[in-house]
C-alpha cells in the first residue's frame, strides 16, 4: 500500500528513488495507492500508477483521495481533529482495501 503526498502535480522523488533502487522485488505484486494534498492528490496517484505498472506490479483500480483542505489544519499547519475531517474518506479506502485484498488472494 502505498499512501502519498502530491508536490506540483506528482508524487515526491524519494519515493521514485525507492521504487527505482528495489525494482525486481516490486514485480508481480499487488498495490494499493491512496493520495492526499489539497485536492486530493490525483495527479500523484495517475503518475504513481503508470510507474507501477511499468514495474510490473498490479496496482487496483480503486485510488482513494484524502483531501486536506485549509479548514483542516491548525496550528503549525498539522490536522486539527483528524476523527471527523477524515471520516468522509474512510469508506473509499475501505473499499480500496478490499479491491487489494482480492487482489492479493488471487495472487498468491
Ligand atoms: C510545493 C507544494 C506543492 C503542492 N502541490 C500540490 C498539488 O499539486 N496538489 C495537491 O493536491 N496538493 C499540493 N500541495 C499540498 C500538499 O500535498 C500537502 O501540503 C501535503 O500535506 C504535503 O504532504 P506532507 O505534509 O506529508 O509533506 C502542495 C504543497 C506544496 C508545499
Amino acid at each position: 500500500m502505498f499512501l502519498t503526498p502530491q508536490y506540483n502535480w506528482s508524487y515526491p522523488a524519494a519515493l521514485k528513488n525507492a521504487l527505482d533502487h528495489l525494482y525486481r522485488e516490486w514485480h508481480d505484486k499487488p498495490a494499493l495507492i491512496i493520495s492526499y494534498g489539497h485536492r486530493g492528490g490525483g495527479r500523484a496517484a495517475d503518475h504513481l500508477q503508470q510507474v507501477l505498472q511499468g514495474l510490473r506490479m498490479k496496482p487496483v483500480a480503486l485510488m482513494p483521495a484524502i483531501i486536506f483542505d485549509e479548514t483542516m489544519l491548525g496550528e503549525h499547519r498539522l490536522l486539527k481533529e483528524p476523527a471527523p475531517n477524515l471520516a468522509a474518506f474512510c469508506a473509499p479506502i475501505s473499499d480500496g482495501l478490499m479491491q487489494l485484498k482480492t487482489a492479493l488472494t488471487s495472487a498468491y
